[in-house]
């Protein structure tokens, strides 16, 4: 099985890239960060503190997390339910931020995600694939670009969706981010000592598919 790790900050179009350089290469590709709003939005509807630890602990041995691929989409199922498009909100992210530190939740998702390496050639996504979960993927990316290049990307994205949103409001929400992802204690984000670093700053998105794929092929062949 090949694995290929895409890890890198909230915004910087990784799940996008992800996901069509895996159609292209046939692939399946698995969005980790969609695990941790899933559990964010448990959090969020059963009035769960995410500062409390033990009650988030309690609440996850009472919740099925699972991912089933519909016409080679990506849904996330939380207690049956499918929650793919619950999830995507701007306080679904914040609070996926916030369940994310909490070292029980990141053992939890775990399994769920490396079982995916065991059976299927894959691109996963997320802050810590390469240097956690698949420590030995074949294929390392660090996917980035600047805070103000990513919150506009982001205000379009939540706009297309009839979501009302701020640009400041978004980027500070990307800064704040940003920090939390990678001063935390457990898996902080940082890319992998053998990660390749692409900045997507100056590139449009048929160019940053184009590279993904190029240094994918360049490593698996
Ligand atoms: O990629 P995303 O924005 O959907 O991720 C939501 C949150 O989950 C983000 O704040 C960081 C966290 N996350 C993580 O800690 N580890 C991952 N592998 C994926 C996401």
């Amino acid at each position: 099985m090949i694995a290929v790790a895409i890890d890198g900050p909230a915004g910087a179009g990784k799940s996008t890239i992800a996901r069509k350089a895996a159609h292209e290469l046939g692939f399946i590709y698995v969005d980790t960060g969609a695990m941790y709003r899933a559990v964010g939005l448990a959090c969020l509807e059963k009035n769960i503190d995410t500062a409390d630890s033990n009650a988030v602990a309690e609440m996850l041995a009472e919740t099925d997390i699972s991912i089933v691929f519909l016409n080679g989409e990506q849904h996330v199922l939380l207690n049956d339910r499918d929650v793919s498009s619950q999830i995507r909100t701007e306080q679904a992210s914040m609070t996926a931020s916030k369940v994310s530190q909490i070292p029980e939740v990141r053992q939890f998702l775990l399994d769920l995600q490396r079982n995916f390496a065991k059976t299927d050639n894959v691109i996963m996504d997320g802050r810590d694939i390469g240097t956690v979960v698949l420590p030995n993927a074949h294929v390392k990316i660090f996917l980035t670009a600047s805070a103000e290049n990513r919150a506009q990307r982001r205000v379009l994205q939540l706009k297309e969706k009839g979501e009302k949103v701020e640009y400041d409001q978004i980027l500070s929400d990307i800064i704040r981010r940003d920090y939390e992802d990678s001063h935390r204690k457990e898996a902080p984000l940082k890319p992998a000592d053998n990660a390749v670093t692409v900045d997507t700053t100056t590139m449009t998105l048929e160019e940053s598919i184009a590279k993904i794929i190029a240094i994918i092929k360049e490593n698996i062949i």
